[in-house]
């Protein structure tokens, strides 16, 4: 079995690095709710207190039994994990006058222990945090203050507990704390003593073993969306149960220029049992009219629905029973909210509510894996770099880029200019150094002149984000040159399109698409 780390979640904002950290040493990391009950089992190696935007001297603190996980697992307290250490066994912890952020140098600290081995004098941390721990409890040690704190690190005296307890007040977590990750390589490969085994190699050798056992000789459908997660479920998919996985591609008529005969094409190449179901006029008819955006992802939804039932009954005739998905990690995790449920700015599309439906089982092989570790298991498995590298599209497609209704002659015009911008995008080396491009048709039309005669046509928008998750972005500072490249391009070339622009909005407070 795996050897993991365990991180109870206060809710900060950090705890997913803190994972995605431990990970980068080859370890693997789980996140759990702080109140979860946990079996303390063999595999679990260590256990991390987050960080939390609460405080331990506020009433809404958040509280576990602390004295019941202590010696019995190595723990590593976080900031707040730090602070509740702190003062859950009698240490003195007070709201600062002022809250501190930013960074700060480690002082006076104790070279010696195993923690902070390696460490240089004075490293850099990130703070974040708006109490300080002024007296540490009589079984604990303090290792290292900063200038204006006199505890950011700490250790339990030997043989206070069983296992030893580390608590720091910096975020080792960010790439500010230029140490961090040799501090937490620290703690769990020197202290904890993890073998830092998990790679995509092993990850793989373990879901496959787990998917074969799950499925036995049964059956498995799953719809591909020609995106890396879905691609990268089916080929783990396919190397448990091979021909027993059986895969379809839905040409919903709101994919890109000629996407439908390239994806089928690189799934065949990969040796995929996939079948291409062209439901082009059944979203176009279902779609006819519809200008508001959530109608239009609702109807898409709904049709796609339509569309996986029709075939998953058909396969149903074979017996299938399970439906695979390519659901990720930070779909998954079940944090701390803090701000309590979070508020649907756009309804994502997705088949939530099928399999109850269809009375069919659920795998899902990536539900433990973060974006980036999707696309290395990918890579592990010698899949298409062409896929591994794909920007991220919206499962409603250019239906979220047409604004206004949609009609198969702005879906194609659409696809002729976006096709310019992305094979330009390719051509001059821009495509992987931007995390999401597209080409959005606006419904106004706009004066020009083309030859001796004067158009009147429509306008495209180009939009190119540099984000780390899609959660905040920053539009692509695209060279002037290149821009003016691909905005003649469009113009000479689409029929219907005389003007260009490029949007400049960064989200917050815009949002990627523009529906
Ligand atoms: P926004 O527009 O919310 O987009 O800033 C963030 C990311 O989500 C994608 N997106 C969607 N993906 N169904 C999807 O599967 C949707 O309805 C949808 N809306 C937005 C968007 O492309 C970007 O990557």
């Amino acid at each position: 079995m795996t050897e993991k780390i365990l991180i109870l979640d206060f809710g900060s904002q950090y705890t997913q690095l803190i994972a995605r950290r431990i990970r980068e040493l080859q370890i693997y990391a789980e996140i759990v709710p702080y109140n979860k009950e946990i079996v303390l089992d063999d595999n679990i190696k260590a256990i991390i207190l987050s960080g939390s935007p609460f405080s331990v001297k506020e009433e809404k603190a958040l509280h576990i039994a602390l004295d019941t996980i202590a010696g019995k697992k190595p723990i590593l307290g976080i900031c707040y994990g730090a602070q509740y250490m702190a003062n859950y066994f009698g240490g003195k912890v007070e709201r600062s006058q002022k809250r501190e952020y930013g960074k700060a140098n480690l002082a006076d600290f104790q070279q010696e222990d195993p923690f902070l081995r390696g460490i240089s004098p004075g490293s850099q941390v990130w703070m974040s945090h708006g109490d300080t721990i002024v007296a540490l409890p009589e079984q604990f040690e303090l290792l290292a203050g900063t200038a204006s704190i006199p505890v950011a690190a700490f250790r339990s005296k030997s043989g206070a507990f069983d296992q030893p307890m580390y608590g720091i007040q910096f975020h080792p977590e960010v790439t500010h704390s230029l140490e961090g990750l040799k501090l937490l390589s620290n703690f769990a490969v020197d202290i904890v003593g993890c073998k830092g085994n998990w790679t995509p190699g092993s990850f793989i050798n373990q879901i496959v073993g787990e998917l074969k056992e799950q499925i036995g000789g049964e059956k498995v459908l799953m719809a591909l969306s020609g995106g890396v997660d879905s691609t990268v479920g089916a080929a783990l998919l396919q190397k448990a149960v091979g021909d027993q996985l059986h895969c379809f591609f839905v040409d919903n008529g709101l994919l890109r220029k000629d996407e439908y005969a390239n994806v089928l094409e690189s799934y065949k190449g990969m040796g995929f049992n996939i079948t291409g179901v062209d439901a082009r006029e059944l979203f176009w008819n279902a779609l006819k009219g519809v200008s508001d955006p959530e109608q239009k992802r609702k109807i898409i939804g709904k049709a796609f629905i339509d569309v996986f039932e029709e075939n998953a009954a058909r396969f149903k005739g074979e017996g299938i029973q399970w439906l695979g998905q390519g659901t990720i990690y930070p779909d998954v995790i079940e944090s701390v909210s803090v701000h309590g449920p979070s508020v649907t700015i756009k309804s994502h599309h997705n088949v939530g509510g099928l399999p109850e439906k269809l009375k069919m089982k659920i795998v899902e092989p990536l539900r433990m894996l973060f974006k980036d570790e999707v696309r290395k298991v990918g890579r592990a498995m010698q899949l298409p770099e062409h896929i591994l590298n794909r920007h991220p599209f919206p499962g409603p497609g250019l239906a979220i880029r047409i604004l206004g209704d949609i009609t198969p002659e702005k879906v194609t015009m659409l696809q002729e200019a976006d096709a310019i911008f992305i094979n330009n995008l390719k051509k001059y080396n821009l495509y992987e150094k931007v995390w999401q491009a597209g080409t959005v048709l606006l419904p106004i039309r706009s004066v020009g002149v083309m030859g001796d005669e004067r158009t009147y046509e429509q306008t495209v928008a180009l939009r190119a984000v540099n984000s780390m998750d899609g959660m905040t972005a920053e539009w692509s500072r695209l060279p002037y040159d290149f821009l003016a490249q691909v905005s003649s391009e469009i113009i000479n070339n689409v029929k219907g399109i005389n003007r260009v622009v490029y949007d400049i909005s960064t989200k917050p407070p815009s949002t990627i698409e523009w529906e």
